[in-house]
């Protein structure tokens, strides 16, 4: 089963995601986060990758899509997989939509966080990530139970991300409405999209994420 976490921002994908796979057997492929192992390794792949996210615009098309295409051939994502993150064009939606027909796996439902602007400004702003295993959370609303300290992985390096200053957080918001909200208008009129209202409590917007799944 294919499970396509969408979302603005901040609208919590990446706080969501693990329980979800969980439940499902299915691993997790977020775009963001393989390009920050590949910025943190210094490649040539996540200097590229850099430019794009540290000014909030999107890496292009044919890069992600060759990376995506890559991911998706290996062996743990032969029985589904939950991207995150993946696609925000719509032509990315299209190339995945093609990959999906030949892959002869279902495309279950695309499961759309819907969080008004200013919330997601106060949620990044908020933000520490872990910078070992990518874990999120927030200082008021999600803190680690020891601070500073992941309790996914034990790292202490659970820091500001690099895209989370209010200036480039604005512009990521601002790239979200022009070139990756048209990809919920996609999915829906081809009847494979739900919103999941994506405000309250996090595992209140678990449950609803799971009642959608199931619906
Ligand atoms: P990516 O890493 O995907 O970032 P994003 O889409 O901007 O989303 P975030 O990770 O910021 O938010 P999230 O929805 O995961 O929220 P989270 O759960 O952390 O992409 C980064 C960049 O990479 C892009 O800008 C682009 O440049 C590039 N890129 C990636 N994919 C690409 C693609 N396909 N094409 C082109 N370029 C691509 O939660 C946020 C905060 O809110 C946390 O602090 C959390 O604790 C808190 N929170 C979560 N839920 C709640 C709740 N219910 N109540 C209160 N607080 C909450
Ligand atoms: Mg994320
Ligand atoms: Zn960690």
């Amino acid at each position: 089963m294919i499970i396509i976490l969408f979302g603005p921002p901040g609208a919590g994908k990446g706080t969501q995601a693990s329980a979800l796979c969980e439940a499902y057997g299915v691993p997790q492929v977020a775009t963001g986060d393989i390009f920050r192992a590949h910025l943190k390794n210094n490649t040539p792949l996540g200097q590229l990758a850099r430019s794009f996210m540290n000014n909030g615009q999107l890496v292009p098309d044919e890069v992600v899509w060759k990376l995506v295409e890559s991911r998706l051939s290996e062996p743990d994502c032969a029985g589904g997989v939950l991207l995150d993150g993946f696609p925000r064009t719509v032509v990315q939606a299209e190339l995945m939509l093609s990959w999906v027909k030949e892959s002869g796996l279902a495309l279950s439902q695309v499961l759309a966080l819907v969080v008004p602007d200013e919330e997601l400004v106060e949620r990044l702003a908020g933000r520490r990530t872990c910078l070992d295993c990518q874990a999120s959370y927030h200082v008021q609303y999600n803190p680690p139970t020891v601070e500073g300290v992941c309790d996914r992985c034990g790292s202490h390096r659970v820091v500001q991300r690099e895209d989370d200053s209010e200036e480039t957080v604005r512009k990521r918001i601002a790239t979200y409405h022009r070139e990756t909200a048209p990809v919920l208008d996609f999915f829906k009129a081809r009847g494979l999209a739900t919103e999941v209202d994506g405000l309250g409590e996090i595992g209140d917007v678990a449950a609803r994420l799971r009642q959608a799944l199931q619906g």
